[in-house]
């Protein structure tokens, strides 16, 4: 696997592939690598020639720096992995080779980032629409992958794709999930076992959301008993839980008028950030 800290040298060597013309694919990433960050490799791999990953713990999508210092930072393990997954090409940069020092550019989704985790991260789209585009411009691949456990920042990738026009793929990937069914997080790596087995109440909460809304049960009903589960149980919070259009991620209550929805969560464990969602049809 060949790496690179800076731009340049990478440009050059992706314009020789390019040349040759071999098929990129791109899968970015913020590092504490697990198998969710590795079947978008793998979904790479299988669609590219040349397969690119970047890490990059991107300072301006953390709107809290606490959580910036706290996020887990493993280099050496996530290089080792991403070799034995044959990963091709592992861009690493520092904050300056990312960012000038001078004022930041900013994005405004209008209402997609206004919803969910962009309500309670002012500015967390922002920073990741910013990054994304200079590693798209930088990298210039035919295709990206993102994970679909970040459902609302696939729709602004898509949004930002469609508005400044980059000529690629997007590619969102299923979720992978613990045999438990705890969808896999870098974050994850801060919980200890009995985080872990705490952390299941988001999971549950949206199978348990899923079966009651296939039965004709209101969201707001649903909501409420979750809200209940979620007060009940010591080390936990519930930030929000919603039923929301799949593309506009803008709210639904009433069940006869859902069709294609989502259910998304985001809580608390043990001072940890989760977010997990599920992908429900009602006709
Ligand atoms: O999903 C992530 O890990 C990050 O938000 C991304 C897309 C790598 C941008 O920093």
């Amino acid at each position: 696997m060949e790496i690179f800290e800076e731009i340049e040298p990478l440009r050059a060597f992706l314009k020789g592939k390019r040349i040759a013309s071999k098929s990129i694919g791109l899968v970015p990433t913020m590092g504490a690598l697990h198998h969710g960050h590795l079947s978008l490799i793998r979904a790479s791999k299988a669609e590219n020639e040349l397969t690119v990953s970047t890490i990059y713990v991107n300072p301006t999508q953390f709107n809290n720096s606490e959580d910036l210092d706290k996020y887990p930072r493993t280099l050496e393990m996530d290089t080792q992995l991403l070799s034995q997954e044959g990963c091709d090409v592992l861009f690493v940069p520092t904050n300056s080779e990312m960012y000038s020092g001078a004022q930041n550019l900013a994005f405004d989704f209008g209402n997609l980032d206004k919803v969910l985790e962009g309500k309670f991260r002012p500015g967390h789209f922002s920073g990741v629409a910013l990054v994304v585009s200079k590693l798209f411009n930088i990298i210039q691949p035919d295709r990206a992958y993102f994970g679909q456990k970040d459902y609302q920042q696939f729709q602004i990738i898509h949004r930002l794709k469609e508005e400044l026009k980059f000529s690629l793929e997007l590619q969102s990937v299923p979720i992978v999930r613990e045999d438990s069914g705890l969808a896999l997080s870098s974050r994850n790596q801060r919980l200890d076992a009995e985080g872990k087995r705490k952390a299941l109440l988001l999971y549950e909460s949206l199978k348990y959301a899923s079966a009651e809304l296939l039965k004709g049960i209101r969201f707001d009903i649903i909501r409420i008993e979750v809200e209940k589960r979620f007060s009940q149980l010591k080390g936990v919070k519930l930030e929000y839980f919603e039923l929301a259009h799949r593309a506009t991620l803008q709210p639904l209550d009433e069940a006869d008028k859902i069709g294609e929805a989502i259910i998304l969560i985001a809580a608390f464990v043990d001072e940890v950030r989760l977010i997990d969602n599920m992908l429900i049809d009602i006709n």
